[in-house]
């Protein structure tokens, strides 16, 4: 049954307006990086989604596919971003059935609680080797597919179009360190920064990098996966965890006309969770409640 365009799409934005464009996303089976596929192929694109499970991407595929009546979503389930040749073969499989790709998303993340004392280097290299490799061997599989699609959409004052455009799923993490996420805070850093150059080195060729930053959202199956559940508060000053609607619209809005000339930024969309001082209660701000539960029983630092 297709999900209603409320709980993943706000209405301001215009049916059709990515008619004919193709989007790919790593992490696509996850509950943030479906919620973006889907707001796009609502707005008239066809999109490829990646994964590590073939199940769980094929399933997510066919219900994003309901987005739109018509809409070709495939879901690849064998793709490993940590491995740049099984992505090499799923860009040539979207290639040979969407026809190119105008957009990415470098969604795809591996995340688990962990003190620096019961992090093995193996551990550590593991959430590098999935959040900041893979996100690099995400653009560079994608890379020459954005060119063509930055050369045929040129991105000028007088016809903003879209295409050639990447976005980058960080985290805030490093802005400030993080206890239990060393690992995490890490790898997001060099996410930041690869956008960043990315967006200096190929901006000249119409391509356009930028990162979208998620606060805690409700719902999603990563915030699970950590035990974290929703604090008194919530731990922003807008007192509430986000909706996968309004990550999506950040999307929307990177992707499309709007964001024509929004290029090596961060777009944190966090209700202002990682700025809020000590006097707002920063304690539950910086580090949401299940993080201070975890520093208290397991963390012995
Ligand atoms: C310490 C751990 C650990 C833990 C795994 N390791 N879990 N160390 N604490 N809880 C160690 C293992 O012992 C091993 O080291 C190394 O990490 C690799 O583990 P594997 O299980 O072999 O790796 P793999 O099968 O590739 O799985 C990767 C993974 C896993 C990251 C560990 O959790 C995963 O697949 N996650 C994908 C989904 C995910 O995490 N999504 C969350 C994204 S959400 P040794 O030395 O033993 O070999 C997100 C936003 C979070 O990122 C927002 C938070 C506020």
């Amino acid at each position: 049954m297709a999900i209603p365009r409320s709980q993943y799409l706000s209405s301001v934005w215009r049916d059709g307006i990515f008619d004919g464009k193709v989007i790919f996303c790593t992490g696509g089976g996850g509950t943030i990086c479906s919620a973006q596929v889907r707001a796009m192929v609502h707005l008239g694109a066809n999109a490829c989604i990646i994964g590590r499970n073939v199940a769980k991407t094929e399933a997510m595929a066919k219900s994003i596919a309901t987005a739109r009546k018509g809409a070709k979503v495939i879901g690849i389930g064998e793709v490993d971003v940590r491995r740049i040749d099984t992505l090499e073969k799923a860009v040539e499989r979207t290639v040979k059935e969407l026809g190119g790709i105008d957009y990415v998303i470098a969604g795809a993340a591996g995340n688990f609680l962990s003190p620096i004392s019961g992090l093995s280097a193996n551990a550590f290299k593991t959430v590098i080797d999935i959040d900041t490799i893979g996100s690099y061997n995400t653009l560079k599989a994608t890379l020459p597919q954005l060119l063509i699609s930055a050369a045929k959409n040129p991105n000028t004052a007088t016809n903003p179009s879209t295409g050639g455009r990447i976005i980058f799923i960080s985290a805030t993490f490093h802005y400030t360190g993080m206890p239990l996420q060393t690992h995490a805070a890490v790898a997001k850093a060099g996410v930041d920064a690869l956008s960043a150059s990315v967006a200096l080195e190929y901006g000249p060729r119409g391509i356009t990098s930028n990162v979208l930053t998620p606060g805690p959202i409700a719902g999603t199956e990563g915030m699970a996966r950590l035990g974290g559940s929703q604090p008194e508060g919530a731990g922003n000053p807008l007192q509430r965890w986000g909706s996968v609607k309004e990550i999506a619209d950040g999307t929307v809005y990177l992707f499309s006309d709007t964001g024509s000339y929004v290029n090596g930024e961060v777009l944190v969309v966090d209700g202002g969770g990682w700025r809020a001082p000590a006097s707002m209660g920063s304690q539950e701000m910086a580090y949401p409640g299940f993080l201070l539960a975890d520093l208290s029983t397991k963390a012995k630092l």
